[in-house]
């Protein structure tokens, strides 16, 4: 202020003061008075400092992590932006996807998860995060068909509840990564049924629970249960994912599996399926599921006294399948 008076004359002379007031301040005086901005200003924005003008914003109390993935996204997406170039109406048009994405999210349908499944990210994360070293069972995507608290079944148990598709007798061991059973452990399964639809997708068509059980490896780790030979089938496309697909001219099938989430105390848990080794789509799973571990071999059976051990159907398919899981 008495830099200002200093300046002004007419400050000097009687009732100035209140004169002064009225009059518009000065370009200096007003950047003396605003309040000191929160974060030091570098930069305007340009295309070519877009990053740093825009992680600059970031203050000194952010969560460092929050910080760290905020700079990693920005770097990233803007680098996208610059090797795509987008019009603006290609632009909108991006808007407008991940809005009807987001509108077709909810507790039943979630077209974002499918969004991520489809374009890898989904297996990206789940591989970076379940890197087995040692020989363990492979992961692979949840997928949004499994419930908790399917129904608990003894050993040999039949979980096809609708009848269809080829029978299939599952069955094998639960081992740590040396091969030493881990009895008691939890193999909670689930599949699509011979028409390519879980249960959930079909409710008042397929029986409820169809297809789907958990079972408890017996005292050697071994299970076994009886269930439909799986086949290939669609993914939701009826929402945005599926138009992008069609855009590009890409498939929307699973190769055909059997999903397991097994697990025991002390143990990591691993989600993961079985994929039989016919399937045309094996080499191009719209998710990307596929890892060359888990292709199984399905053998044809036609054996009546081996059916009628197993309270098998003649003839019958037979897969056995091992898991091997990581200490915790
Ligand atoms: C599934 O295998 O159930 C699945 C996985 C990802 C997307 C859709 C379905
Ligand atoms: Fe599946």
């Amino acid at each position: 202020m008495a830099k200002i008076a200093k300046k002004n004359p007419a400050a000097k002379k009687p009732g100035a003061k209140t004169a002064a007031k009225k009059r518009p301040v000065t370009g200096r005086a007003k950047a003396k008075a605003a309040p000191k901005p929160k974060h030091a200003m570098k930069y305007y924005f340009t295309v070519k400092d877009s990053v740093k003008v825009v992680q600059d914003r970031v203050g000194p109390k952010a969560d460092p992590r929050a910080k760290f993935v905020f700079n990693a996204l920005v770097k990233h997406l803007h680098a996208f932006v610059k090797d795509a170039r987008p019009s603006m109406d290609e632009w909108m048009f991006g808007i407008k996807f991940l809005t009807e994405v987001g509108h077709m999210s909810n507790d039943w349908r979630q077209e974002f998860i499918l969004l991520s499944d489809t374009l890898g990210v989904s297996m990206l994360v789940e591989s970076i995060n379940n890197d087995k070293m040692s020989g363990e069972t492979e992961s692979t995507v949840l997928g949004p068909f499994y419930i908790e608290n399917a129904p608990k079944y003894p050993n040999g148990a039949n979980i096809c509840l609708d009848g269809k598709g080829e029978p299939v007798w599952v069955h094998g061991r639960v081992t740590d990564a040396k091969g030493k059973p881990i009895p008691g452990a939890i193999l909670d399964v689930w599949q699509a049924n011979e028409d390519g639809f879980y249960d959930v997708q079909q409710k008042g068509i397929q029986p409820d629970m169809n297809l789907r059980g958990v079972f408890t490896a017996d005292k050697e780790g071994r299970y076994r249960f009886r269930s439909a030979y799986p086949r290939f089938y669609p993914i939701p496309h009826d929402g945005p994912v599926g138009k992008m697909l069609l855009a590009l001219d890409r498939n929307h099938n699973r190769p055909a599996h059997l999903h397991f989430i097994v697990s025991a105390p002390g143990f990591e848990k691993v989600t993961t399926h079985i994929f039989t080794p016919d399937c045309p789509w094996l080499n191009d799973d719209v998710v990307f599921g596929v890892k060359e571990s888990l292709i199984a071999d399905f053998k044809s059976v036609d054996d009546p006294k081996m059916a009628a051990e197993l309270a098998m159907p003649n003839p019958f398919k037979i897969v056995e399948w091992n898991f091997k899981l990581a200490k915790a």
